[in-house]
């Protein structure tokens, strides 16, 4: 599967069937795909703008966004957020400071992978992160970094999607998983939730929408 020659291996050693594709792979995806998604941002906005404002809304302080894409969350950041993205692809970087441009509000973006973050334990009051937890290789160690660089008394929110609980829609989604996954790299019949068991958050609050499909998720770093 790998295009790169990069190994399919998680962070953590194992290899997850349904994952197969590398960050190498998927940053490749991603530099494809950047174009068209900051095109179609007006759509984006359209039908996730209402459940980014309610997921990030009232995000605070110095702000990570994960995965950032092209920037779809900043304009739903309150303006006093001290705002920065990461995300694996580099055209997805670029297209996530155009809109930060666009916005004519401060903050920097990286491109960094969520597996391993580049930046000290505890140093982000909030970290936000949307419709990234189906595409990351290893879910399981990108929450984890989110967990270790947020501040022990700050806040993770996250904006997922998964499988249907409305079983005639999840049964599509299972057929058309691996034909899902191999366009989008995204593994969109995923429980978001069940991630967290093996993290170091703790899910304070979630909600779920859309059929069941779409997670907004409040949690907290998991007091030592
Ligand atoms: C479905 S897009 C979501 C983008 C954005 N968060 C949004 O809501 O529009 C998934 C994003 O995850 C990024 N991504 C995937 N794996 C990553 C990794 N290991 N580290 C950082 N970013 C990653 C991709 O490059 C892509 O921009």
């Amino acid at each position: 599967m790998s295009r790169d020659g990069l190994s399919n291996a998680t962070t953590d050693g194992h290899t997850d069937q349904s994952r197969p594709m590398s960050s190498g792979d998927i940053a490749e995806l991603y530099d494809e795909m950047a174009d068209c998604y900051a095109r179609l941002g007006w759509a984006n906005r359209l039908f996730s703008g209402p459940l980014r404002q309610r997921a990030f809304g009232d995000a605070s302080g110095r702000v990570l966004d994960v995965a950032c894409g092209t920037g779809s969350n900043f304009r739903y950041l309150p303006a006093t957020a001290q705002l920065v993205g990461v995300d694996i692809s580099e055209d997805m970087v670029a297209a996530a400071r155009d809109e930060l441009a666009d916005l004519r509000r401060g903050g920097t973006v990286y491109r960094m992978d969520a597996e391993d973050l580049a930046f000290p334990d505890d140093s982000f009051d909030t970290v936000v992160s949307a419709l990234s937890t189906c595409t990351f290789p290893d879910p399981v160690a990108a929450l984890s970094e989110m967990a270790r660089v947020c501040r022990p008394d700050g806040r993770v929110l996250l904006l997922e999607h998964g499988r249907s609980d409305v079983e005639l829609v999840g049964r599509f989604q299972d057929w058309r998983a691996d034909a899902h996954y191999q366009k989008h790299a995204c593994q969109w019949t995923q429980d978001p939730l069940a991630h967290f068991a093996e993290t170091d958050l703790t899910v304070v609050d979630s909600e779920t929408l859309f059929l069941g499909m779409v997670t907004i998720i409040e949690a907290r770093p998991t007091a030592a």
